[in-house]
Protein backbone atom coordinates (compact mmCIF):
# COMPACT_ATOMS: atom_id res chain seq x y z
CA UNK A 1 0.00 0.00 0.00
CA UNK A 2 1.56 3.33 -0.87
CA UNK A 3 2.17 6.26 1.55
CA UNK A 4 -1.21 8.64 0.68
CA UNK A 5 -3.39 5.14 0.83
CA UNK A 6 -1.90 4.04 3.98
CA UNK A 7 -2.44 7.69 5.78
CA UNK A 8 -6.21 7.47 4.51
CA UNK A 9 -6.82 3.63 5.92
CA UNK A 10 -4.70 4.08 8.90
CA UNK A 11 -7.20 6.24 10.29
CA UNK A 12 -8.97 3.62 11.36
CA UNK A 13 -6.60 1.85 12.68
CA UNK A 14 -4.83 4.10 15.36
CA UNK A 15 -5.80 6.90 17.41
CA UNK A 16 -6.59 10.43 16.38
CA UNK A 17 -3.92 11.39 18.77
CA UNK A 18 -1.31 10.39 16.40
CA UNK A 19 -1.86 12.17 14.23
CA UNK A 20 -2.84 15.06 16.52
CA UNK A 21 0.64 14.77 17.59
CA UNK A 22 2.50 14.37 14.00
CA UNK A 23 0.82 17.28 12.98
CA UNK A 24 2.15 20.03 16.37
CA UNK A 25 5.68 17.93 16.15
CA UNK A 26 5.54 19.17 12.05
CA UNK A 27 4.75 22.50 12.68
CA UNK A 28 8.80 22.20 13.35
CA UNK A 29 9.18 21.88 10.01
CA UNK A 30 6.77 25.13 9.16
CA UNK A 31 9.51 27.31 11.26
CA UNK A 32 12.46 25.90 9.46
CA UNK A 33 10.81 26.89 6.25
CA UNK A 34 9.09 29.98 7.18
CA UNK A 35 13.32 31.32 8.07
CA UNK A 36 14.61 29.94 5.11
CA UNK A 37 11.76 31.41 3.20
CA UNK A 38 11.18 34.67 4.52
CA UNK A 39 14.68 36.26 4.09
CA UNK A 40 14.30 35.99 0.36
CA UNK A 41 11.92 39.13 0.07
CA UNK A 42 13.31 40.79 2.91
CA UNK A 43 16.83 41.51 1.38
CA UNK A 44 14.83 43.05 -1.31
CA UNK A 45 13.92 46.07 1.58
CA UNK A 46 16.77 45.02 3.95
CA UNK A 47 19.13 46.43 1.31
CA UNK A 48 17.57 49.59 1.14
CA UNK A 49 17.89 50.21 5.05
CA UNK A 50 21.18 49.14 5.25
CA UNK A 51 23.14 48.92 2.05
CA UNK A 52 24.44 45.94 1.60
CA UNK A 53 26.84 44.51 -0.69
CA UNK A 54 26.57 40.96 -2.24
CA UNK A 55 28.82 39.96 0.28
CA UNK A 56 27.05 40.75 2.99
CA UNK A 57 23.49 39.82 1.52
CA UNK A 58 25.01 36.53 1.66
CA UNK A 59 26.62 37.13 5.19
CA UNK A 60 22.55 38.00 6.35
CA UNK A 61 21.19 35.06 4.39
CA UNK A 62 23.26 32.19 5.83
CA UNK A 63 24.42 33.73 9.51
CA UNK A 64 20.93 31.77 9.80
CA UNK A 65 22.54 28.67 8.35
CA UNK A 66 25.82 29.03 11.05
CA UNK A 67 23.07 28.84 14.11
CA UNK A 68 21.47 25.54 11.91
CA UNK A 69 24.43 24.14 11.83
CA UNK A 70 25.15 24.60 15.61
CA UNK A 71 21.44 23.45 16.79
CA UNK A 72 21.50 20.27 14.55
CA UNK A 73 24.86 19.15 15.69
CA UNK A 74 23.04 19.84 19.55
CA UNK A 75 19.65 18.90 19.00
CA UNK A 76 19.84 15.24 19.13
CA UNK A 77 22.09 15.64 22.59
CA UNK A 78 20.00 18.34 24.15
CA UNK A 79 16.58 15.95 23.18
CA UNK A 80 17.76 13.10 24.85
CA UNK A 81 18.85 15.13 27.97
CA UNK A 82 16.02 17.64 28.52
CA UNK A 83 12.61 15.93 26.45
CA UNK A 84 11.36 16.21 22.99
CA UNK A 85 8.65 18.36 24.53
CA UNK A 86 10.83 20.68 26.00
CA UNK A 87 13.20 21.27 23.92
CA UNK A 88 10.69 22.46 21.27
CA UNK A 89 9.44 24.56 23.43
CA UNK A 90 12.85 25.87 24.24
CA UNK A 91 12.97 26.14 20.47
CA UNK A 92 10.08 27.79 20.31
CA UNK A 93 10.99 30.65 22.66
CA UNK A 94 14.11 31.14 20.89
CA UNK A 95 12.23 31.47 17.82
CA UNK A 96 9.74 33.64 18.94
CA UNK A 97 12.86 36.10 20.87
CA UNK A 98 14.84 35.99 17.34
CA UNK A 99 12.36 37.41 15.41
CA UNK A 100 11.51 40.41 17.74
CA UNK A 101 15.18 40.96 17.84
CA UNK A 102 16.01 40.71 14.31
CA UNK A 103 12.58 42.97 13.48
CA UNK A 104 14.05 45.71 16.14
CA UNK A 105 17.85 45.11 14.81
CA UNK A 106 19.08 48.96 14.68
CA UNK A 107 22.20 47.59 12.84
CA UNK A 108 23.38 44.87 10.34
CA UNK A 109 25.65 43.36 13.03
CA UNK A 110 22.54 43.01 15.21
CA UNK A 111 20.54 42.04 12.57
CA UNK A 112 22.99 38.77 11.63
CA UNK A 113 23.55 38.01 15.49
CA UNK A 114 19.72 37.48 15.82
CA UNK A 115 20.07 35.36 13.06
CA UNK A 116 22.47 33.38 14.43
CA UNK A 117 20.40 32.90 17.29
CA UNK A 118 17.20 32.05 15.38
CA UNK A 119 19.40 29.41 13.25
CA UNK A 120 19.93 27.49 16.46
CA UNK A 121 15.94 27.22 17.04
CA UNK A 122 15.60 26.07 13.14
CA UNK A 123 19.07 23.20 13.31
CA UNK A 124 16.82 22.12 16.36
CA UNK A 125 13.31 22.08 14.60
CA UNK A 126 15.21 19.91 12.42
CA UNK A 127 16.18 17.35 14.13
CA UNK A 128 13.29 17.18 16.86
CA UNK A 129 10.21 17.53 14.84
CA UNK A 130 11.32 14.31 12.61
CA UNK A 131 12.43 12.68 16.05
CA UNK A 132 8.97 13.20 17.99
CA UNK A 133 7.26 12.11 15.21
CA UNK A 134 9.03 8.75 14.60
CA UNK A 135 9.00 8.04 17.79
CA UNK A 136 5.22 7.76 18.26
CA UNK A 137 3.87 7.00 14.57
CA UNK A 138 2.60 3.38 14.65
CA UNK A 139 5.57 1.57 12.62
CA UNK A 140 3.14 1.09 9.60
CA UNK A 141 2.97 4.92 9.06
CA UNK A 142 6.46 6.27 10.40
CA UNK A 143 7.22 7.04 6.76
CA UNK A 144 4.05 8.75 5.78
CA UNK A 145 4.06 10.81 8.76
CA UNK A 146 7.54 11.57 8.40
CA UNK A 147 6.91 13.15 5.33
CA UNK A 148 4.41 15.73 7.02
CA UNK A 149 7.65 17.33 7.37
CA UNK A 150 8.72 18.21 4.59
CA UNK A 151 5.80 19.59 3.73
CA UNK A 152 5.58 21.28 5.99
CA UNK A 153 8.89 22.89 5.38
CA UNK A 154 7.73 23.81 1.80
CA UNK A 155 4.26 25.41 3.65
CA UNK A 156 6.07 27.36 5.77
CA UNK A 157 8.42 28.77 2.97
CA UNK A 158 4.85 29.83 1.11
CA UNK A 159 3.34 31.44 4.05
CA UNK A 160 7.09 33.03 3.87
CA UNK A 161 6.29 34.24 0.63
CA UNK A 162 2.90 35.07 0.81
CA UNK A 163 3.92 37.48 4.08
CA UNK A 164 6.78 38.93 2.25
CA UNK A 165 4.39 40.21 -0.38
CA UNK A 166 1.77 41.72 2.02
CA UNK A 167 3.82 43.27 4.09
CA UNK A 168 5.54 44.90 1.13
CA UNK A 169 7.04 47.61 0.58
CA UNK A 170 5.99 48.94 4.02
CA UNK A 171 3.06 48.87 6.67
CA UNK A 172 1.42 51.32 9.12
CA UNK A 173 4.77 53.39 8.34
CA UNK A 174 7.71 50.40 8.79
CA UNK A 175 10.10 49.42 6.65
CA UNK A 176 8.20 45.88 5.40
CA UNK A 177 11.52 43.75 6.19
CA UNK A 178 10.95 44.07 9.65
CA UNK A 179 7.40 42.98 9.83
CA UNK A 180 8.25 40.01 7.64
CA UNK A 181 10.80 38.95 9.95
CA UNK A 182 8.55 39.38 13.15
CA UNK A 183 6.26 37.46 11.60
CA UNK A 184 7.82 34.27 12.56
CA UNK A 185 6.78 34.54 16.22
CA UNK A 186 3.20 33.84 15.22
CA UNK A 187 3.93 30.44 14.27
CA UNK A 188 6.41 30.47 17.33
CA UNK A 189 3.38 31.21 19.66
CA UNK A 190 1.49 28.22 17.97
CA UNK A 191 4.12 25.54 17.86
CA UNK A 192 4.47 26.69 21.49
CA UNK A 193 0.79 26.39 22.52
CA UNK A 194 0.51 22.81 20.58
CA UNK A 195 3.40 21.65 21.82
CA UNK A 196 2.71 22.83 25.34
CA UNK A 197 -0.15 20.07 25.73
CA UNK A 198 1.25 17.37 24.00
CA UNK A 199 2.48 14.53 25.97
CA UNK A 200 6.18 13.73 26.32
CA UNK A 201 7.61 11.08 23.93
CA UNK A 202 7.04 7.29 25.61
CA UNK A 203 10.51 6.56 24.14
CA UNK A 204 11.97 9.25 26.03
CA UNK A 205 10.30 8.51 28.65
CA UNK A 206 11.13 4.40 28.86
CA UNK A 207 15.14 5.55 28.74
CA UNK A 208 14.53 8.00 31.79
CA UNK A 209 12.99 4.90 33.95
CA UNK A 210 9.49 6.72 33.89
CA UNK A 211 7.44 3.45 32.71
CA UNK A 212 4.55 4.78 34.70
CA UNK A 213 4.23 7.70 32.52
CA UNK A 214 5.55 6.15 29.43
CA UNK A 215 2.69 3.24 29.63
CA UNK A 216 -0.10 6.30 30.11
CA UNK A 217 1.16 8.35 27.58
CA UNK A 218 1.45 4.84 25.44
CA UNK A 219 -2.17 3.78 26.27
CA UNK A 220 -3.30 7.36 25.21
CA UNK A 221 -1.81 6.75 22.07
CA UNK A 222 -2.20 3.44 20.85
CA UNK A 223 -5.77 3.34 22.11
CA UNK A 224 -5.11 0.81 24.29
CA UNK A 225 -4.01 -0.15 27.90
CA UNK A 226 -2.04 -3.75 26.31
CA UNK A 227 1.40 -1.94 25.71
CA UNK A 228 3.25 -3.61 27.93
CA UNK A 229 5.38 -5.84 25.12
CA UNK A 230 5.96 -2.68 22.89
CA UNK A 231 7.66 -0.97 26.27
CA UNK A 232 9.62 -3.87 26.39
CA UNK A 233 10.86 -3.36 22.83
CA UNK A 234 11.76 0.12 23.04
CA UNK A 235 13.91 -0.82 26.52
CA UNK A 236 15.40 -3.60 24.11
CA UNK A 237 16.25 -1.53 21.49
CA UNK A 238 17.41 1.04 22.86
CA UNK A 239 19.83 -0.90 24.95
CA UNK A 240 21.45 -2.00 21.61
CA UNK A 241 21.37 1.21 20.62
CA UNK A 242 22.75 2.84 22.90
CA UNK A 243 26.14 1.22 21.47
CA UNK A 244 26.50 3.07 18.57
CA UNK A 245 28.36 6.41 18.42
CA UNK A 246 30.38 8.27 15.68
CA UNK A 247 33.30 6.05 15.51
CA UNK A 248 31.01 3.60 14.52
CA UNK A 249 30.09 5.48 11.85
CA UNK A 250 33.29 4.47 10.34
CA UNK A 251 33.17 0.65 10.33
CA UNK A 252 33.51 -0.71 6.75
CA UNK A 253 30.16 -2.12 6.18
CA UNK A 254 28.20 1.01 7.17
CA UNK A 255 30.59 3.31 5.01
CA UNK A 256 28.51 3.02 1.89
CA UNK A 257 25.30 4.18 3.91
CA UNK A 258 27.53 7.08 5.38
CA UNK A 259 28.44 7.94 1.75
CA UNK A 260 25.32 7.59 0.34
CA UNK A 261 23.59 9.86 3.32
CA UNK A 262 26.20 12.40 3.33
CA UNK A 263 26.75 12.42 -0.56
CA UNK A 264 22.86 12.97 -0.90
CA UNK A 265 22.92 15.57 2.26
CA UNK A 266 25.53 17.64 -0.16
CA UNK A 267 24.14 16.98 -2.68
CA UNK A 268 20.57 18.20 -1.88
CA UNK A 269 22.45 21.83 -1.66
CA UNK A 270 25.13 22.02 -3.99
CA UNK A 271 22.03 21.47 -6.52
CA UNK A 272 21.06 24.79 -5.74
CA UNK A 273 17.61 24.88 -4.68
CA UNK A 274 18.13 27.44 -1.37
CA UNK A 275 19.94 29.76 -4.73
CA UNK A 276 15.91 29.77 -5.69
CA UNK A 277 14.23 29.79 -2.23
CA UNK A 278 16.58 32.11 -1.02
CA UNK A 279 17.17 34.93 -4.18
CA UNK A 280 14.14 34.49 -6.41
CA UNK A 281 12.73 38.04 -5.86
CA UNK A 282 16.47 39.03 -5.95
CA UNK A 283 16.83 37.51 -9.55
CA UNK A 284 13.69 38.31 -11.29
CA UNK A 285 14.38 42.01 -9.47
CA UNK A 286 17.61 42.04 -11.54
CA UNK A 287 16.01 41.00 -14.72
CA UNK A 288 13.43 43.63 -14.92
CA UNK A 289 10.62 42.64 -12.89
CA UNK A 290 9.81 45.26 -9.96
CA UNK A 291 9.95 44.63 -6.45
CA UNK A 292 6.57 43.29 -6.30
CA UNK A 293 6.07 41.56 -9.63
CA UNK A 294 9.28 39.64 -7.68
CA UNK A 295 7.36 38.37 -4.78
CA UNK A 296 4.39 37.58 -6.31
CA UNK A 297 6.82 35.52 -9.12
CA UNK A 298 8.60 34.18 -6.34
CA UNK A 299 4.86 33.18 -4.38
CA UNK A 300 4.49 31.21 -7.18
CA UNK A 301 7.22 28.98 -6.74
CA UNK A 302 6.34 28.20 -3.20
CA UNK A 303 2.94 26.99 -4.34
CA UNK A 304 4.51 24.68 -6.82
CA UNK A 305 7.10 23.60 -4.37
CA UNK A 306 4.04 22.39 -1.77
CA UNK A 307 2.09 20.88 -4.68
CA UNK A 308 4.97 18.86 -6.03
CA UNK A 309 5.75 17.98 -2.76
CA UNK A 310 2.11 16.27 -1.90
CA UNK A 311 3.16 15.05 -5.81
CA UNK A 312 6.07 12.74 -4.13
CA UNK A 313 4.22 11.81 -0.70
CA UNK A 314 1.67 9.94 -3.54
CA UNK A 315 4.27 8.69 -6.19
CA UNK A 316 7.50 7.55 -3.79
CA UNK A 317 6.03 3.96 -2.61
CA UNK A 318 4.33 3.81 -6.68
CA UNK A 319 7.49 4.36 -8.41
CA UNK A 320 9.94 4.07 -5.46
CA UNK A 321 12.88 6.66 -4.74
CA UNK A 322 15.80 5.93 -7.16
CA UNK A 323 13.26 6.78 -10.29
CA UNK A 324 12.35 9.94 -8.52
CA UNK A 325 15.50 10.99 -7.70
CA UNK A 326 17.06 10.51 -11.32
CA UNK A 327 13.93 12.32 -12.80
CA UNK A 328 14.00 14.64 -10.36
CA UNK A 329 18.10 15.44 -10.80
CA UNK A 330 17.83 14.77 -14.66
CA UNK A 331 15.02 17.54 -14.98
CA UNK A 332 16.80 20.13 -12.77
CA UNK A 333 19.72 19.61 -14.46
CA UNK A 334 18.18 20.96 -17.86
CA UNK A 335 15.57 23.32 -16.45
CA UNK A 336 19.29 25.06 -14.93
CA UNK A 337 20.59 24.96 -18.38
CA UNK A 338 17.34 26.55 -20.34
CA UNK A 339 17.63 29.52 -17.26
CA UNK A 340 21.57 29.64 -17.54
CA UNK A 341 20.74 29.81 -21.78
CA UNK A 342 18.03 32.92 -20.41
CA UNK A 343 21.14 34.98 -19.43
CA UNK A 344 23.43 34.22 -21.99
CA UNK A 345 21.79 34.36 -25.32
CA UNK A 346 21.62 38.02 -26.05
CA UNK A 347 18.92 37.90 -28.84
CA UNK A 348 16.39 36.63 -25.86
CA UNK A 349 16.70 39.69 -23.94
CA UNK A 350 13.03 40.42 -24.55
CA UNK A 351 11.57 37.50 -23.03
CA UNK A 352 14.28 36.72 -20.65
CA UNK A 353 11.68 37.17 -17.67
CA UNK A 354 9.58 34.67 -19.00
CA UNK A 355 12.12 32.42 -19.74
CA UNK A 356 13.47 32.61 -16.63
CA UNK A 357 10.00 32.47 -14.60
CA UNK A 358 9.06 29.82 -16.28
CA UNK A 359 12.76 27.33 -16.05
CA UNK A 360 12.75 28.48 -12.34
CA UNK A 361 9.34 27.55 -12.02
CA UNK A 362 10.22 24.02 -13.37
CA UNK A 363 13.68 23.54 -11.57
CA UNK A 364 11.61 23.83 -8.27
CA UNK A 365 9.05 21.25 -9.62
CA UNK A 366 12.01 18.43 -10.44
CA UNK A 367 13.50 19.65 -7.08
CA UNK A 368 9.94 18.97 -4.99
CA UNK A 369 9.34 15.10 -6.60
CA UNK A 370 12.66 14.29 -5.93
CA UNK A 371 15.71 15.79 -3.90
CA UNK A 372 13.55 17.72 -1.51
CA UNK A 373 11.71 14.99 0.30
CA UNK A 374 13.26 11.98 -0.99
CA UNK A 375 16.80 12.96 0.81
CA UNK A 376 15.02 13.08 4.52
CA UNK A 377 13.19 9.64 3.76
CA UNK A 378 16.50 8.07 2.87
CA UNK A 379 18.71 8.83 5.47
CA UNK A 380 15.70 7.69 8.28
CA UNK A 381 16.14 4.50 5.97
CA UNK A 382 19.51 3.09 5.41
CA UNK A 383 21.45 3.48 8.34
CA UNK A 384 20.76 0.83 10.89
CA UNK A 385 19.16 1.03 13.63
CA UNK A 386 21.88 1.40 16.37
CA UNK A 387 23.62 4.17 14.70
CA UNK A 388 20.24 5.84 13.02
CA UNK A 389 19.88 8.98 15.56
CA UNK A 390 23.94 9.96 15.03
CA UNK A 391 24.48 9.07 11.57
CA UNK A 392 21.20 11.36 10.82
CA UNK A 393 22.65 13.99 12.89
CA UNK A 394 25.86 13.77 11.06
CA UNK A 395 23.92 14.29 7.67
CA UNK A 396 21.63 16.73 8.84
CA UNK A 397 24.92 19.16 10.04
CA UNK A 398 26.66 18.28 6.31
CA UNK A 399 23.00 19.83 4.81
CA UNK A 400 23.03 22.44 6.84
CA UNK A 401 26.99 23.02 6.14
CA UNK A 402 26.37 22.96 2.30
CA UNK A 403 23.42 25.07 2.57
CA UNK A 404 25.81 27.99 4.35
CA UNK A 405 28.34 27.56 1.71
CA UNK A 406 26.29 28.27 -1.02
CA UNK A 407 24.20 30.45 0.55
CA UNK A 408 27.36 32.69 1.05
CA UNK A 409 29.12 32.44 -2.40
CA UNK A 410 26.10 32.41 -4.60
CA UNK A 411 25.32 36.16 -5.21
CA UNK A 412 29.57 37.30 -5.31
CA UNK A 413 29.59 33.70 -7.63
CA UNK A 414 26.78 35.60 -9.77
CA UNK A 415 28.84 38.87 -9.72
CA UNK A 416 31.93 37.19 -10.57
CA UNK A 417 30.83 34.50 -13.74
CA UNK A 418 27.54 36.19 -14.65
CA UNK A 419 23.86 34.70 -13.93
CA UNK A 420 24.38 32.21 -16.75
CA UNK A 421 27.49 30.70 -15.86
CA UNK A 422 26.37 30.17 -12.59
CA UNK A 423 23.36 28.33 -12.95
CA UNK A 424 25.35 26.14 -15.62
CA UNK A 425 27.51 25.85 -13.25
CA UNK A 426 24.60 24.31 -10.89
CA UNK A 427 23.02 22.25 -13.40
CA UNK A 428 26.72 20.73 -13.58
CA UNK A 429 26.03 19.60 -9.96
CA UNK A 430 22.53 18.37 -10.57
CA UNK A 431 24.05 16.36 -13.47
CA UNK A 432 26.65 14.62 -11.35
CA UNK A 433 24.29 14.21 -8.34
CA UNK A 434 22.67 12.24 -11.78
CA UNK A 435 25.60 10.04 -11.97
CA UNK A 436 26.16 9.65 -7.85
CA UNK A 437 22.33 8.91 -7.31
CA UNK A 438 22.55 6.30 -10.55
CA UNK A 439 25.53 4.68 -9.46
CA UNK A 440 25.43 4.37 -5.21
CA UNK A 441 21.74 4.89 -3.75
CA UNK A 442 19.83 1.82 -3.40
CA UNK A 443 15.75 1.49 -3.71
CA UNK A 444 14.48 0.92 -0.71
CA UNK A 445 10.93 0.50 -1.69
CA UNK A 446 9.01 -2.33 -0.33
CA UNK A 447 11.79 -2.95 1.89
CA UNK A 448 11.70 -3.08 5.56
CA UNK A 449 14.18 -1.61 7.37
CA UNK A 450 15.56 -4.49 8.61
CA UNK A 451 16.13 -6.10 5.12
CA UNK A 452 18.09 -2.88 3.88
CA UNK A 453 20.33 -3.39 7.34
CA UNK A 454 21.04 -7.19 5.94
CA UNK A 455 21.49 -6.09 2.11
CA UNK A 456 24.34 -3.57 3.67
CA UNK A 457 25.82 -5.98 5.77
CA UNK A 458 26.17 -8.35 2.77
CA UNK A 459 27.26 -5.99 0.08
CA UNK A 460 30.24 -5.71 2.76
CA UNK A 461 30.57 -9.38 2.66
CA UNK A 462 30.47 -9.63 -1.06
CA UNK A 463 33.65 -7.69 -1.12
CA UNK A 464 34.04 -4.23 0.69
CA UNK A 465 35.99 -2.67 -2.39
CA UNK A 466 33.34 -3.86 -5.20
CA UNK A 467 31.65 -1.70 -7.41
CA UNK A 468 28.93 -3.67 -7.85
CA UNK A 469 25.34 -1.73 -8.84
CA UNK A 470 23.66 -1.35 -5.57
CA UNK A 471 20.22 -3.10 -7.31
CA UNK A 472 22.33 -5.99 -7.42
CA UNK A 473 22.33 -6.24 -3.21
CA UNK A 474 18.03 -5.01 -3.00
CA UNK A 475 16.19 -6.73 -5.39
CA UNK A 476 13.59 -8.20 -4.06
C1 LIG B 1 15.85 21.40 2.28
C2 LIG B 1 15.91 22.88 2.43
C3 LIG B 1 15.13 23.52 1.30
C4 LIG B 1 13.74 22.96 1.21
C5 LIG B 1 13.01 23.50 0.00
C6 LIG B 1 14.43 20.95 2.24
O1 LIG B 1 14.35 19.58 2.10
O2 LIG B 1 16.55 20.77 3.33
O3 LIG B 1 17.25 23.31 2.44
O4 LIG B 1 15.05 24.90 1.49
O5 LIG B 1 13.78 21.56 1.13
O6 LIG B 1 11.74 22.95 -0.12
Amino acid sequence: MNIADRLLNAEREHSTFVYVIAAIAALNGLLFGFDIGVISGALLYIDQTFTLSPFLEGVVTSSVLVGAMIGAATGGKLADRFGRRRLTLAGAAVFFVGSFGMALSPTIEWLVFWRVVEGTAVGVASIVGPLLISETAPSDIRGALGFLQQLMITIGILLAYVVNYAFAPEFLGITGWRWMLWFGAVPATVLAIGTYFLPESPRWLIEHDRIEEAKSVLSRIRDTDDVDDEIDNVREVSEIEEKGGLSDLLEPWVRPALVIGVGLAVIQQVSGINTVIYYAPTILNNIGFNEIASIVGTVGVGVVNVLLTVVAILLVDRVGRRPLLLVGTAGMTVMLGILGLGFVLPGLSGVVGYVTLASMIGYVAFYAISLGPVFWLLISEIYPLRIRGTAEGVASVFNWGANFLVALTFLPLINRLGEGLSFWLLGGFCLLAFVFIYARVPETMGRSLEEIEADLRESAIVGSDSEERPESVTND
